[in-house]
């Protein structure tokens, strides 16, 4: 499925909006998918009429967005999540046949399996129709967007990145950000544990420029395999095979032995230095914060090639929730089977979009031994990019369904800080928290035991609380406590942060008959009555080695930013919020309508 019939599907189900207004790729274009995506009904967009105006420049091609705008799409795009997930359980679960109608069923299962390797032709794709060798070739030719204010310039967001082991005999598609430098240099933004991280050190260590292609654009199914926490050695498309039950069909590239599908609406080939780096960033990424610079690679472009009329796709990334809150519940599901090969007693697991994915899981297990849960925290930690996962909570089969809200106070109804594991391992390397680059604490808690006696909590209302507190300190700004009807209530304090929250916490110890669980956060770009956010920033703040505070039945999180105070010596970055001159000239112009608490419900500003 190629661009044109993407937009078609979408247009007749009602998935797509059509902006003609002239629109800057310059953080206008950006804003309006960003918060688009946040709306309850949301959808793709179309933006056609979209210009540079810093270089006084229009552009001819339309820019697609929100492509994965709600589950209903992710549907349509690529399949029922549920049902691809029952495939691949078949086949990892087959046995033996034992009759005649199970030979046929097997049969049908492997038969289905001749679509998953790709295809290649000898012919030239639509993907070439246009080719630009050379200095002809140029990235400023196409409209590649700066989402935030603070960022280090344009970045390709939704760039299917193609490279192979320096042996050729392994291939990848990842999805990383891709910095536009100038019009032949484009960074190349793979996280260390990535698999063209590790292709990049084979061909650095012979000394050969790496060949890499780019993919934009085509079917959006390409771009989900490149976000596929599939294993090193396994082609991504092969996934594109299996779900789609017809093999990828692939072309070579122009200029390198790189071979990319032919439907992409772009290709950008090239080739990475293995002996420089560039610094890359500041980008608003993901997690809802900038990633600050760093040394990335960087390909020097020696083609670019397209079709006669490309449709340009791009995503934003930013606070959640976005398109990866789409394209990961569909992940999640898909990849459920491959992770009970690892953990068989694992039933289910909810990696909710406010916890960023890597931020926080819960995990619902069929209990047999003590130790159990902490046992599958292992494994999770130690398996593919499972092992970013820094906080972990463990359920048992009669808990509430995962993505329910009843599942909270079955949680809290089963915490006690005797059952929490702090420990330490490989981190997301986009983790601003921890103390190291890449590596810092993990926390699991099984709440996989019976209901806890009885709440020793002596609960008292939040403006009393409240007054208690602030006679202790006048650090103290606000309170809120939230699930007062469980075993472990929540109390969410904010602070003017003058000094280690740990002095704070010692100070509040008399308290602690009145306190099962207290978060502790900034005054600042913090609202209280806002849950979704608050777990936002808590599960992203905390590195548990050094934010969990536990007083007998008592814990503390410090959720504050770190600084000097924490001895933090990293530099703690920004939190990624819209313009606002921007916000408001689209709204003077009548192409955005958001009310104030629009804005406050999701940290716009
Ligand atoms: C919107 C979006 C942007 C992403 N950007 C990056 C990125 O810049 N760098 C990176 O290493 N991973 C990024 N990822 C995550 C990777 O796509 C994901 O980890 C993928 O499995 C990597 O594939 P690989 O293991 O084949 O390298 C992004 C994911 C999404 C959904």
């Amino acid at each position: 499925m190629n661009s044109e019939k993407t937009i078609e599907l979408l247009k007749q189900h009602n998935l797509l909006k059509i902006i003609d207004d002239e629109l800057d790729i310059y953080l206008e274009v950006p804003h309006i998918a960003y918060i688009e995506v946040k709306t309850a009904d949301s959808k793709a967009i179309l933006f056609t009429n979209v210009v540079d105006k810093k270089n006084n420049k229009k552009f001819d091609e339309p820019v697609l967005m929100n492509v994965f705008c709600n589950a209903k799409a992710v549907e349509l795009l690529i399949g029922d999540a549920d049902k691809i997930a029952k495939e691949i359980e078949g086949l990892l679960k087959m046995k033996p046949p034992s009759g005649f109608m199970d030979k046929l069923s097997m049969f049908g299962q492997l038969f289905n399996l001749k679509s998953v390797f790709p295809k290649r032709t000898n012919s030239k794709g639509e993907c070439q129709e246009v080719i630009k060798t050379g200095n002809q070739a140029k990235l400023s030719e196409l409209p590649v967007l700066t989402t935030w204010e603070q960022d280090g310039g344009p970045f390709i967001t939704m760039g299917q990145v193609y490279t192979t082991s320096l042996d050729g005999t392994m291939h990848n598609v990842g999805m990383y950000r891709l910095q536009v430098f100038d019009d032949q240099t484009l960074g190349m933004h793979w996280q260390i544990h990535k698999d063209s991280n590790h292709f990049f050190h084979e061909y650095k260590k012979a000394g050969k420029k790496m060949p890499v292609s780019i993919g934009i654009g085509g079917d959006p199914m390409y771009i989900w395999c490149g976000q596929a926490p599939l294993p090193i050695g396994v082609f991504e498309l092969m996934l594109y095979g299996f779900v789609k039950k017809e093999n990828a069909k692939l072309v070579k590239s122009i200029t390198n032995d790189i071979y990319v599908p032919h439907d992409v609406d772009y290709v950008i080939e090239g080739f990475v230095d293995v002996d420089n780096l560039r610094i890359e960033g500041p980008f608003g990424d993901h997690t809802g914060y900038y990633t600050l610079e760093e040394d990335y690679p960087f390909m020097e472009v020696t083609a670019i090639t397209h079709k006669k009329e490309p449709v340009f796709a791009a995503t934003v990334v930013g606070k959640p929730p976005l398109e990866d809150k789409y394209m990961g519940y569909a992940t999640e599901r898909i990849f459920l089977p491959l992770l009970q090969t690892t953990a068989p007693d694992l039933i289910d697991y909810y990696m909710p979009e406010n916890g960023v994915f890597h931020n926080l899981i819960l995990g619902k297990i069929k209990t047999a031994y003590p130790g159990h849960a902490q046992q599958i925290m292992h494994a999770f930690w130690g398996v593919g990019q499972m092992s970013f996962v820094k906080h972990a909570l463990f359920v048992s089969q009669d808990a509430p369904e995962l993505h329910s809200d009843e599942v909270i106070p079955y949680i809290l109804n089963r915490f006690d800080t005797e059952n929490i594991l702090i420990t330490k391992g490989v981190v997301d390397a986009l983790d601003h928290s921890s103390p190291k680059f890449a590596v810092g604490g993990k926390l699991g808690i099984d709440c996989t035991g019976d209901e806890i006696d009885s709440c020793e909590v002596d609960i008292l209302d939040d403006i009393v609380l409240l007054e208690k507190m602030k006679n202790i300190s006048n650090d103290i700004k606000d309170l809120k406590q939230y699930h007062k009807d469980t075993k472990s209530p929540i109390v969410v304090i904010s602070v003017d942060k003058k000094r280690s929250q740990k002095e704070l916490i010692d100070e509040l110890k008399p308290l602690n008959k009145h306190i099962k669980i207290l978060a502790i956060v900034d005054e600042k770009n913090n609202h209280l009555n806002n849950p979704y956010m608050l777990l936002w920033r808590v599960v992203n703040n905390i590195d548990s080695n050094r934010d969990i505070y536990i007083d007998g039945k008592t814990v503390a999180i410090d959720a504050t930013n770190k600084n000097s105070y924490d001895n933090f010596q990293r530099r703690w970055p920004d939190d990624v919020t819209c313009t606002k001159s921007v916000l408001d000239d689209l709204k003077n112009r009548g192409i955005l309508d958001i009310k104030d608490e629009f804005i406050e419900k999701w940290g716009l500003i």
